[in-house]
């Protein structure tokens, strides 16, 4: 397993890699690796010739400096999984200074209003962030194949904007979400919860199965105020967002329409973890 950690090491590699004209898929994260990235992992394996992980904790994505700080970086124990995938995985974990060229600053992008619902709205700037570390791991990487998680579902969404925008040559595929046994969606985060917030978690998901019922036969707004009744009766999970959004452009949800898909989006905290989760509702 080869491990890079400056442009100027892996820019010939990739050079070479063209220049054979294998494809390159990128997996990007932000480490702390569990089996919902490894499942990105693998998809990449089957369907492109090289597959590039990255691990970087990017700070400018953190609008919070404590949980910037508290981000669990077990980087030996990341190799160790990968290397059980395939000891043929390229690994590039970059310094901030090396991949932002010395000033660890992001730009401003406009997602065609992607960014400003949900994640966008209660964490100022993320967006901004997650575009600027990604449009430099492309361009550093010069992937063909770029694989994202459905469990950032408007990150997602933002990184297909961003290519068309940027005109980046790379396909984006998004992935399903992997879960633990009883629901609750894989996370890096999950391993800093208390004992007694892991066993509450799973409400998380149970709640956005029950909404995905009723939304079958209950307005929108009926499936927000009962999803904000059973968060605001749960003793150890704090509701920040609870919202159902059209599936294509995040707009929040009028009236139903039978053309349009939606899912609902939803940002918990059990005590200072802060979780996301979200579900296809038809
Ligand atoms: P990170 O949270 O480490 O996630 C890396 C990738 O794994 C993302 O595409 C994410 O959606 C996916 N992922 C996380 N949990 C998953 C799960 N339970 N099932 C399936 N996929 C899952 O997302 C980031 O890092 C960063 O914002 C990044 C894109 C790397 C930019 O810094």
């Amino acid at each position: 397993m080869k491990i890079y950690t400056t442009k100027k090491e892996i820019a010939p590699i990739i050079e070479g890699l063209r220049k054979k004209q294998l494809t390159i898929g990128l997996v990007p994260t932000m480490g702390a690796l569990h089996q919902g990235h490894i499942s990105l992992v693998k998809t990449a394996l089957e369907e492109t010739d090289q597959v590039i992980a990255s691990i970087f904790v990017n700070p400018t994505q953190f609008n919070n400096q404590d949980d910037l700080d508290k981000y669990p970086r077990p980087f030996e124990q990341d190799i160790q999984m990968l290397k059980r995938i395939s000891e043929n995985i390229i690994v590039y974990a970059p310094t901030p200074e090396d991949i932002y060229d010395g000033t660890v600053k992001s730009e401003n992008y406009e997602f065609d209003g992607l960014e400003n619902p949900m994640e966008g709205k209660f964490r100022k700037g993320h967006f901004d962030g997650v575009g600027s570390i990604v449009r430099r791991l492309f361009e550093t990487l010069k992937p063909s194949v770029a694989y994202f998680g459905e469990k950032d579902y408007q990150q997602l969404l933002v990184i297909k904007k961003l290519v068309e925008k940027l005109r980046i040559p790379v396909e984006i595929k998004g992935c399903p979400i992997l879960r633990e046994s009883d629901g609750l969606a894989m996370s890096s985060r999950n391993g800093r919860l208390s004992k007694i917030d892991r066993d509450a978690a799973p409400f998380i998901f149970k709640t956005l199965n029950t909404a995905k019922k009723m939304f079958g036969i209950k307005s929108a707004t009926k499936v927000m105020e009962w999803v904000t009744k059973q968060f605001a009766a749960h003793p150890l999970l704090k509701l920040e967002y609870f919202q159902i959004a059209d599936s294509a452009t995040l707009e929040p949800i009028n009236r139903k329409s039978k053309t349009k898909t939606y899912r609902a989006f939803i940002a918990v905290y059990a005590g200072d973890v802060r979780l996301i989760d979200n579900i296809a509702l038809n």
